[in-house]
């Protein structure tokens, strides 16, 4: 209920009486004040006046907690199920040990820290606590495997777009799955698949926004950075959260349409940190440089070689650099 009555809060301008919070829970006064008094002890500043009733005053600090990513969210599916944790080894791990449960489709963990973050290509993710966004989303489509991969450059769009609405800033993509803010990564994507002789049991999305952390260690200082050092805006990550899955939950209607990226195409491209320039890339049989064109109705890269050859480039574990460095 904390996390019910903290959205209805945040709904009314104003204050809002005791009795009509008591009205609308099917609770008594005693089970209102109660719930005031946590919320005020989990750092919500909540007036009372007599008479007029509770008032939550706008709120600066950044909080992350089970009730304040509840109460923030707006999404019809995304969320149903939520989980949050102060610590935990790897939100993609979680979710693959509760995706042998009932879990719904759109169920969300998030936690404040992770002590075993996973990176893409078998790498770590640093993820101190108090600072960033670590977080996994459920999905159990009914596509064809083939077409799962394409769902990180779903996530990369919505993460993108959310960010600039919520931060008011120009993020970009670096294919298949970064997002960067003036060159550096801010957050990476990393998407892990469950099948079932051939069908898919469920998709894993996991996100890692480097939000309000501060200094980045010296290795990967020269590439990393994150929206409060390029903005100086403190993130209320809740609120970026649920803007990133409106985003999310919308595109993936467009997706499933087509269950391609065709209509998504255009906006994912637009965002295209590597769009027509020079790229290097990382293929593990081979490396070579070309201009990228862009991606295609499948998420693939186009890239064209200097010798005129056109290929399209699979993300899986080939990666793309700028020639001069990361973008
Ligand atoms: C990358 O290498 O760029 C992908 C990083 C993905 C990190 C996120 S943080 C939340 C989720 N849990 C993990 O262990 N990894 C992803």
């Amino acid at each position: 209920m904390k996390s019910e009555i903290l959205k209805k809060l945040r709904e009314i301008d104003g204050y809002i009486s005791g009795q009509e919070l008591c009205e609308t829970f099917g609770v008594s006064r005693t089970a209102v004040w109660k719930a005031m008094n946590r919320l005020k002890e989990e750092g919500y500043e909540i007036v009372a006046v007599p008479n007029k009733g509770y008032q939550l005053i706008e709120q600066k600090d950044d909080l992350l907690n089970e009730n304040e990513i509840k109460s923030r969210l707006s999404t019809n599916w995304i969320g149903t199920q939520t989980k949050y944790y102060d610590s935990i080894d790897s939100t993609n791990s979680e979710i693959k040990r509760l995706a042998d449960q009932e879990l719904p489709h759109g169920t969300l963990v998030v936690t404040d820290q992770q002590n075993a973050g996973k990176g893409r290509r078998g790498r770590s993710w640093d993820s101190p606590d108090g600072v960033n966004i670590y977080m996994s989303l459920l999905l159990r489509p009914e596509f064809e495997p083939n077409r799962a991969s394409m769902l990180t450059l779903v996530m990369a769009l919505s993460v993108s777009k959310g960010i600039d609405e919520v931060c008011n800033c120009r993020t970009m993509i670096k294919w298949p799955n970064d997002i960067v803010l003036n060159k550096k990564k801010i957050c990476g994507i990393l998407t892990e698949m469950g099948l079932e002789s051939d069908y898919i049991k469920y998709v894993v999305i996991g996100v890692g926004i480097n939000a309000n952390t501060e200094a980045f260690k010296e290795e990967i200082e020269s590439t990393a950075t994150s929206i409060r050092k390029e903005t100086g805006i403190l993130v209320q990550r809740a609120e970026l959260i649920n803007k990133i899955m409106e985003h999310f939950e919308a595109n993936y209607a467009t997706f499933l349409e087509t269950e391609d990226l065709s209509v998504l195409l255009e906006e994912y491209n637009e965002r295209l940190i590597n769009k027509g320039s020079e790229v290097k890339v990382l293929d593990p049989k081979e490396e070579y440089q070309g201009i990228s064109n862009g991606v295609n109705q499948l998420g693939e890269l186009e890239v064209i070689k200097h010798d005129g050859e056109k290929v399209q480039v699979y993300a899986g574990e080939v990666s793309v650099r700028g020639i001069y460095g990361y973008v």
